[in-house]
């Protein structure tokens, strides 16, 4: 666990939640996979409600962020992120079980995501507690036209 590391929660398109979780974005997404999302496409997630946003710092370092979005009883992990430069210390496990705990004081009873099947956090959903769900052939198309698989998992929060 990182000294010092804070986690908040944001629920409206606060500007400057935004441009810390933007600036995350742009460097922890490989270009390669077209994954990363622009402002404005996060801007209008934020509005919708049910959306949060965790963020974690260290004083004003910006380490990472993830983005929920729920209706009713449900919620999807729609992204996880951690700066290259913090990466491998516990940073997006930490933001992954404190979504998941918000879910859970929310009532919500089950938490999805779609994931590309080459993306080594799968391991990390998997050890969280994900169960596969099922595979979309060709689901993601990266920057050289090659399309890639996504795979859906699924974990029930409260049975
Ligand atoms: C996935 C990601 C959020 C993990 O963040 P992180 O802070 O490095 O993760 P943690 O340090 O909490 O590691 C948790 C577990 O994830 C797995 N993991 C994370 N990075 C890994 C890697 N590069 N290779 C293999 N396993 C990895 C490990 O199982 C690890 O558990 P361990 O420490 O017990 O071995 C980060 O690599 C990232 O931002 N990737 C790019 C964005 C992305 O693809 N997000 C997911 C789809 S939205």
């Amino acid at each position: 666990m990182i000294p010092g590391l804070t986690l908040d929660i944001h629920e409206d398109a606060e500007r400057n939640a935004m441009a810390d979780a933007m600036d995350v974005m742009s460097h922890a997404f490989d270009p390669a996979y077209g994954e990363a999302w622009t402002l404005s496409q996060l801007a209008g997630v934020m509005v919708m409600p049910g959306t949060w946003l965790t963020i974690a710092r260290v004083d004003a370092a910006v380490l990472g962020f993830a983005l929920v979005r729920s209706v009713l009883d449900e919620c999807e992990l729609l992204l996880l992120a951690v700066h290259p430069l913090w990466r491998g210390r516990g940073v997006g496990r930490t933001l992954l079980a404190d979504s998941l705990k918000t879910a859970r004081r929310r009532g919500i009873r089950s938490m999805n995501l779609e994931v590309r099947s080459s993306n080594n956090a799968i391991k990390l959903y998997e050890n969280m507690g994900f169960e596969y769900v099922h595979r979309r052939p060709g689901y993601y198309r990266g920057q050289d036209g090659q399309l890639h698989d996504a795979l859906s998992f699924r974990i029930e929060i409260i049975e």
